[in-house]
């Protein structure tokens, strides 16, 4: 009896599967046709973030599961450095372990394209290797301030350094059979009210900058998902935008996936359909139930409802999971560490080397002072760094291993003070993660006496400072700068160790740009190391000892002050928003919260850099105003020294209608091995608008070059790259003329090589 109900059963399923078509056998169109109203509508839905007794616990979501149609759930973690998802899982004894990589701004700060490949390639394998599907990476905002709170986990301040590297990043995960989510879709540049915040922007400055990021990502990568942003653009909800959705990203760039929103993004779930935003995630019941309403009283297509659902099942024919990947569930988090230190270390910056006080020769003690240097700071806040890494090797530890003795008086002082801050400024204990600017220990001076000492025992001071910020909160004015405390460490150690012939070197262990003009040259050597994730100590320690000679470039310029800029009076550079972050959403929070947000949606009146934007600066962001307009800065973008000497020689250049290309012959003039980053830019005619001084167009990393060796790079761009948007005649013009193809160190310095095509 029980086994004729075991065959009537799977008879039962068989049947039923044969009669309903099923995904990846029978035509999408007839698998549509097979569901209810009700079912597509969930499809067009996240099914809430993984939490408690799910398959992948502390993910970010995944996608509704139709078994009847074989249409199985596909599984999302946040990004972009590590695969963000809880280690441990109840009721298992194993520990779910991924490599906390160097931030974005980090691997943007490499220039090297293969950095960033290998870097997707890895991340992707864990992905993969764990049994996801996507990826909720890579960001790729510009830094239009210092102070944007996700500005570590974005690259850069221009567009073409973001795009092209964003590019490879993507090429390495989806070489792995594991889709991105190109993200956030577009103008995300402030955290501060991001989920109502209004960006006022031109379309000039939108199509030059804000989106020809995503324009290059999205054309030389095919990224399967794009995520649209929390923000409005000019009065719109990006999600809810056809022009942002439609228009732009589907018909001008021919992109063919899915778009997803942020996580609670936009007002109105209908709209964001009808836009052709796909997904609305994590999904909430009253987005269910109004675009099923919608759906059911015609206001809303049901040829847009098919549209976007087909583009779901489309998305999910891809993924592993549909695929019936069987995993591993284990990575090579070994490999993968050692990659992480190499990249970490490919992505340094040397901003100062006075007297070649780096690599350290004939070093033997160190003395390491900052509360940063025992409190590194691996990777950035936030969704994105849920809980960071696995493991973290300290700044102590890495020297040490390098060989080097650190002081060990100071250890103990330091981990105290640190301590007693952290008791001072978290009453409550330190956050498991935070997704607010987290406060870190201020500075500690040791006292004179101690400093003799330390001078006395040690061969050279250094110094570390350290910031950091995430999702959730923008930086404040005030960070930007050093505190009154770190002013007063660089003064006393510097004096100290100068006046017995000893140098000192900092290191900017910073999420983005800091001030570093006026106190510069108080110390002999500055490395601006970012944030390379759980090999840091072991990747300073690399370029410290001179294993690895520094071949990074600044990827956001070093402005002298705060204010500087022109897009800086225009951010919100001295306000706390004091709305929960996840009241700012769709939903959510308590009564007062959604008071005020109802308030802020209808306020007659709004407030500045909060409720809306002015980006008034137009294309004048970063190097492009500082460049352009001849002002100072400390660094500029782009900047980068190194322990060796380049000289470049021009080969050739060309410019026809298709294409601009230069090729140069690098060589290695100085004593050590070493990398040299080669950045092109253009000068280009007026034409009808007035124009930045350079734009950068291409760049290129050389291999190591051993002292006299030489390597030719050729740097290719699309002519049409060289292009700005008139706003007059809404469309980009070429303008006819002169335009000067320059090979330039840096944003600002003079070119060291150009050639001049009419065109
Ligand atoms: C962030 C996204 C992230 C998502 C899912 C949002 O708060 O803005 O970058 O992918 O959460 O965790």
């Amino acid at each position: 009896m029980k086994r004729l109900l075991v065959l009537t059963a799977s008879l039962l399923a068989a049947f039923a599967s044969y009669a309903q078509p099923q995904l990846g056998k029978d035509k999408i169109e007839d698998v549509i046709a097979a569901m209810t109203l009700q079912e597509k509508v969930n499809l067009l839905h996240g099914c809430g973030m993984a939490f408690g007794e799910v398959k992948f616990p502390g993910t970010a979501g995944s996608t509704y599961a139709i078994p009847r149609l074989g249409i199985p759930s596909v599984y999302m973690a946040d990004g972009p450095h590590r695969l963000v998802m809880t280690p441990t899982r109840p009721f298992d004894s194993q520990v779910y372990n991924t490599t906390e990589l160097p931030s974005e701004l980090t691997i943007a700060s490499s220039f090297d394209v293969d950095a960033a490949y290998k870097a997707g390639e890895l991340i992707g394998q864990e992905v993969s290797d764990y049994g996801l599907d996507i990826l909720l990476a890579p960001g790729i905002n510009l830094l239009r301030t210092s102070l944007g709170g996700r500005n570590g986990e974005y690259y850069s301040e221009d567009p073409v350094h973001a795009g092209v590297i964003a590019a490879a990043y993507i090429n390495g995960v989806q070489s792995k059979n594991i889709g991105v989510a190109l993200k956030h879709f577009a103008v995300n540049n402030q955290e501060t009210n991001r989920n109502a915040n209004d960006a006022i922007v031109g379309q000039r400055a939108l199509r030059e900058l804000y989106l020809r990021n995503f324009e290059i990502a999205v054309k030389q990568s095919n990224p399967w998902s794009i995520m649209t942003s929390y923000n409005k653009v000019n009065g719109e909800y990006v999600c809810e935008s056809r022009f942002f959705n439609e228009d732009v990203l589907r018909k001008e760039w021919g992109f063919q996936g899915l778009v997803m929103s942020d996580w609670n993004a936009g007002r109105d779930a209908v709209l964001s359909i009808k836009a052709g935003n796909d997904m609305l995630q994590p999904g909430q019941d009253k987005q269910r139930a109004a675009i099923l309403e919608a759906a059911q009283n015609g206001s809303l297509s049901m040829e847009l409802v098919d549209l976007s659902v087909r583009r779901v099942l489309e998305f999910v024919l891809k993924c592993n999971t549909f695929k019936g990947y069987e995993y591993p569930n284990e990575t090579d988090l070994k490999a993968h560490s050692r990659l992480a230190r190499e990249i970490g270390a490919n992505s340094v910056v040397l901003l100062k080397n006075q007297d070649e006080v780096l690599p350290f020769e004939g070093v033997k003690n160190v003395a390491l002072y900052g509360t940063t240097s025992y409190d590194i700071v691996p990777a950035g806040m936030g969704f994105g760094a849920t809980g960071h890494g696995y493991y973290c090797v300290s700044l102590v530890e890495g020297l040490r291993k390098a060989g080097y003795n650190v002081e060990k008086s100071l250890i103990g002082p330091y981990q105290a003070h640190i301590a007693a801050e952290n008791r001072k400024n978290y009453p409550n204990g330190l956050p498991p993660f935070s997704i607010t600017a987290p406060l870190r220990a201020d500075e500690f001076v040791p006292e004179a006496s101690v400093l003799e000492a330390n001078v006395a025992a040690n061969d050279v001071a250094v110094i570390t400072f350290g910031r950091a910020c995430g999702e959730g909160a923008d930086r404040k004015k005030e960070h930007f700068y050093l505190t009154e405390k770190e002013q007063e460490l660089i003064k006393a150690v510097s004096q100290a160790y100068h006046a017995a012939g000893k140098k000192v070197v900092v290191l900017l262990n910073v999420v983005s740009a800091v001030e570093t003009a006026s106190w510069k040259d108080s110390v002999d050597g500055i490395l601006c190391i970012f944030q390379p994730g759980c090999e840091t100590g072991n990747a300073v320690a690399d370029v410290l000892s001179g294993k690895v000679n520094p071949s990074g470039r600044l990827p956001q310029t070093f402005q002298v002050n705060y204010g500087d800029a022109l897009a800086d009076a225009n951010f919100p550079y001295d306000y706390t928003f004091d709305m929960s972050i996840f009241a700012r959403a769709y939903s959510g929070g308590s009564a007062k919260d959604a008071a005020e947000r109802a308030q802020r949606d209808e306020a007659p009146v709004l407030k500045k850099n909060v409720d809306y934007t002015n980006y008034e600066e137009g294309v004048y962001v970063g190097y492009r105003y500082f460049t352009t307009f001849g002002k100072e800065v400390s660094y500029p973008f782009g900047y980068g020294l190194s322990y060796t000497d380049f000289a470049y020689e021009l080969v050739s250049s060309s410019m026809d209608k298709d294409n601009c290309s230069m090729t140069v012959k690098v060589t290695n003039t100085g004593k050590k091995a070493g990398r040299e980053v080669v950045q092109a830019y253009v000068n280009a005619p007026k034409g009808t608008m007035k124009k930045p001084l350079r734009e950068l167009k291409a760049f290129a990393k050389t291999g190591l070059l051993q002292p006299g060796e030489s390597q030719e790079i050729t740097l290719t761009w699309e002519t049409g790259l060289n292009a700005s948007y008139s706003e007059k005649k809404a469309a980009w013009e070429l303008a006819k003329g002169k335009y000067t193809l320059m090979i330039c160190k840096d944003a600002q310095s003079p070119a060291v090589l150009q050639a001049v095509h009419k065109f």
